[in-house]
């Protein structure tokens, strides 16, 4: 079969065969699939069951150059939310880049945990605030409520921001480095946070799409607390929190047993954990 590079013009059957041959070596055959359909169908309109339908689909030489580049990106390991540089959750926009981590499902279950439960207009801050993951899909589902969100970095605010001006929700972000003293004018009935609780030590054992491509600011914790964060915004709520106020917070299930103990040692109430779909312990909500 002839490389890539010396072929000019194929159907988008052929080209499946040489990007999945291009790839076998580091993902299975599912996960290659799923990766050649999302390509296509963000950069070509093309989706599945049009592929189907259409199998001999006419590529022009530039169609393939542009698959190409993004194949190339795939092979050395960059997950396809960061290739195609968007996301949608709950039909909202998320655009990405190096600078935010890439949202996961378990995160957008919290959200849906937190909407459950809220049905009155309500004060909220996300701390960490990433892509704007929680505070847009808060602001969107609970439309009368003001949202506030902080992250230490100003480039992952920028895209927050540009993440709520195409979903059409107005949020106050700001530039607050939570380790520090944090001055703060308003209380929040509502806070939630999806902070960083890696240890630096556990890089090696991290995937590589993780490690190399994800900002380690939002992942990893400097020193040998893995809990700092929580501690440091467990101590904050109980003075930024509204009587009945309630904290939600994504965790890590290993550190969710001691994360309980923070919250009850500083007298937070009606603490629950829910798993996630995968029944894993993954978040926690208490009330002050
Ligand atoms: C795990 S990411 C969560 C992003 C987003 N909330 C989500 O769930 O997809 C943690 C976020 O905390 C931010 N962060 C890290 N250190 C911080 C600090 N000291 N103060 C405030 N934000 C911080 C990072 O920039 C990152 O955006």
């Amino acid at each position: 079969m002839p490389s890539m590079d010396e072929i000019e013009i194929m159907n988008l059957k052929s080209y499946k065969k040489l990007f999945s041959k291009a790839l076998t070596n580091q993902y299975s055959k599912k996960e290659i699939d799923s990766l050649f359909y999302v390509l296509v169908d963000f950069y070509l309109g093309i989706s599945r069951i049009k592929f189907i339908q259409e199998p001999m689909f006419f590529l022009s030489k530039n169609k393939i150059n542009l698959l190409d580049s993004k194949l190339k990106l795939i092979k050395n390991k960059m997950p396809i939310q960061y290739v195609t540089g968007k996301v949608l959750h709950k039909k909202l926009t998320f655009y990405l880049n190096e600078n935010v981590l890439i949202p996961r499902p378990e995160t957008v279950e919290l959200c849906d945990w937190i909407i459950s439960d809220q049905k009155n207009k309500i004060s909220i801050l996300d701390i960490g605030t990433g892509s704007g993951l929680i505070s847009i899909i808060l602001k969107k589902y609970l439309d009368n409520s003001n949202v506030e969100a902080w992250d230490k970095s100003i480039k992952a605010l920028e895209i927050a921001k540009k993440n709520s001006l195409v979903n059409n929700v107005k949020i106050n972000f700001k530039e607050v480095d939570v380790l520090k003293k944090i001055e703060f004018n308003n209380k929040y009935d509502l806070i939630v946070s999806n902070p960083p609780y890696v240890d630096k030590s556990e890089i090696p054992s991290i995937d590589v799409s993780v490690s190399k491509f994800e900002p380690h600011s939002a992942i990893f914790v400097d020193g040998d607390d893995n809990l700092v964060f929580y501690k440091k915004i467990i101590e904050f709520s109980k003075v930024a929190l509204n009587d009945l106020g309630v904290l939600y917070l994504e965790c890590h299930t290993d550190r969710i047993k001691s994360i309980k103990n923070l919250l009850k040692i500083n007298n937070f109430k009606k603490i629950m954990i829910k798993e996630d779909l995968n029944g894993r312990e993954r978040m926690i909500k208490a009330y002050k």
